[in-house]
């Protein structure tokens, strides 16, 4: 270990990084499993266009006196889930392989379920069961991916910072509603 430099060498950097050009991002030095690292962000992305569709369902719902601050809360997640899809699926792209948008089991890829709520509380209960559930699975990908994918991390890391916060906005919305 101790004579092997902290740095590759600019000669050997440079000669790697000629080689395989068509890869774009994915360069010798990837050491994450690449393809289960994409099976894992296509999983995440189902996850996100579930919240997507979930939480805009949502928002057309939402009625009652307390509605119009939630509702525009639930725009207002749908509306970050749909960049966090956007976010996961141009990753995939930069590491060589394909985002899955196909609605053929969606539901199953997802971690976070589709559930549609009867009342405005069951909604906002429903919401925070699904971020909870998204900030653990997060939580996981980013100790998978561990040191050997920073990009990817780093990504994650952002997304897992506003999931927590959405969870945050929901419970504290059930405590103003009282429930
Ligand atoms: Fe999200
Ligand atoms: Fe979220």
């Amino acid at each position: 270990m101790a004579d092997k430099p902290f740095l590759t060498d600019i000669k050997t950097l440079r000669e790697r990084a000629r080689k395989h050009i068509e890869q774009g991002a994915v360069t010798e030095g990837y050491s994450a499993d690449r393809e289960t690292v994409i099976k894992v962000l296509n999983e995440a992305l189902a996850t996100e266009i579930v919240c997507v569709l979930r939480y805009r369902r949502h928002y057309f719902m939402a009625s009652g006196i307390h509605a119009e601050g939630v509702a525009a809360e639930f725009l207002q997640h749908s509306n970050d889930e749909q960049g966090h899809a956007d976010q996961i699926a141009q990753r995939i792209v930069q590491l060589g392989g394909a985002p899955n948008f196909s609605p053929e089991g969606l539901l199953t890829r997802s971690h976070a379920e589709y559930v549609e709520g009867e009342t405005l509380s069951d909604m906002i209960k429903e919401d925070l069961v699904a971020e909870r559930i998204a900030i653990d699975s997060y939580r996981e990908m980013i100790d998978y991916v561990s040191q050997n994918d920073p990009t990817t991390r780093q990504m994650l890391i952002g997304i897992l910072a506003t999931e927590e916060e959405h969870a945050e906005d929901l419970s504290s919305l059930l405590k103003k509603l009282g429930k």
